[in-house]
């Protein structure tokens, strides 16, 4: 079985090369997925650095290729880059750009591949299966090119997608990752914690982003860690932001508008139930369920003190209803 996990990590590393060479030395590669690198903005340093690659738009270039090499179909089908059906081969990312997935040390262990048309029909991202390698509930895009900045920073960037990162990197900023549109998991957030006991969540400025960012505070707080939520502009995300933003007006916009959990879930009672005393009620005691999830006492404390503050309602209250939330736990 060690054996088998390390073929299917050599043969993502010999795909790794084969896309990245394909978009930077082929005809096709160039005129289709560099062209559309370049017009999303990145520059040749994130393109290397990335190793974005590109799939040729053909049934089973890709799968001929590694079979001439000497990779066998068993690891190209168990890592889900060739699709087998009736004894014939299919590459998997046909016609896409290529983004590699690393492990903390380096190692691919999968992809994901953008559609390059806007068709609607069509999935805009492809993503490598489950496998022995590749556990997506255990893996954060970006890992290995942010651990360094993140323990530097103390803190991490949680985004949603590969371009968020790929861009923060190209304007300077490198303490990111993403959870790849996936609902983040304990994993996920136990491999951030391993570098730093902060994260700031910057989902996309749309709904589904919003619903992310809600349900990722009670995770994050659970695992000991500090939470703060920065909300974009309607219909921005990391990526389209930072791309039309300078870096010193990004990181201002960061540092402003990030806020901790408790003036988050209060700026959005702001936004949508100011004058409904039902609504306050309930988003008083979300509140204070996230705030359960906390395990410090002393933080408890204080963060119970601030939504005391915020929301104008009694401690006495606020600490009652704590004690009664950890009883229905046990
Ligand atoms: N995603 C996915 N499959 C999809 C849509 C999204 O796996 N069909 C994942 C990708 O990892 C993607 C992330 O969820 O990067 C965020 O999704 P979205 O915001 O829709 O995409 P963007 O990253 O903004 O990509 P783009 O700017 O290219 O549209
Ligand atoms: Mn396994
Ligand atoms: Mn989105
Ligand atoms: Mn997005
Ligand atoms: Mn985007």
């Amino acid at each position: 079985v060690a054996n088998e996990k390390e073929s299917m990590y050599l043969v993502s590393e010999f795909a790794n090369k084969y896309f990245h060479n394909t978009l930077l030395h082929t005809e096709e590669g160039k005129a289709i997925g560099l062209t559309y690198f370049k017009e999303r903005g990145f520059n040749n340093d994130m393109i290397a650095k990335f190793s974005l690659g590109y799939s040729p738009n053909s049934w089973d270039v890709f799968t001929k290729e590694a079979l001439g090499k000497g990779y066998k179909l068993e690891f190209l089908e168990k890592t889900g880059l060739t699709i087998v059906k009736e004894d014939k081969q299919f590459d998997r990312f046909k016609g896409r750009v290529m983004f590699p997935i690393q492990s903390m040390s380096g190692r691919v262990l999968g992809f994901g591949g953008r559609i390059l048309t806007n068709d609607k029909k069509a999935a805009k991202y492809v993503n490598s299966p489950e496998s022995e390698i590749y556990h997506k509930s255990k893996v954060l895009y970006g890992i290995y090119h942010a651990k360094q900045a993140i323990a530097k920073h103390d803190n991490c960037y949680l985004v949603e997608g590969y371009t968020d990162v790929i861009q923060f990197h190209q304007a300077g900023i490198e303490n990111v990752v993403a959870s790849s549109g996936t609902a983040l998991t304990p994993d996920q957030i136990r491999l951030i914690s391993r570098l730093t006991k902060n994260i700031t969540v910057l989902f996309d400025g749309d709904a589904a982003g919003l619903r992310a960012s809600i349900r990722g505070i009670d995770l994050i707080l659970e695992a000991g860690v500090n939470v703060k939520v920065c909300a974009f502009p309607d219909g921005e995300d990391p990526d389209s932001f930072a791309k039309k933003t300078p870096y010193e007006k990004l990181v201002a916009f960061l540092e402003e508008n990030a806020k901790d959990f408790i003036q988050f879930k209060a700026s959005l009672l702001m936004n949508e139930a100011k004058n409904d005393p039902i609504k306050k009620a309930d988003l008083i005691r979300d509140m204070v369920v996230s705030i359960s999830k906390i395990p410090d006492r002393i933080k408890q404390e204080v963060y119970l003190q601030e939504c005391s503050r915020i929301m104008d309602i009694s401690e006495d209250v606020l600490f009652n209803t704590l004690a009664q939330i950890d009883k229905k736990d046990l």
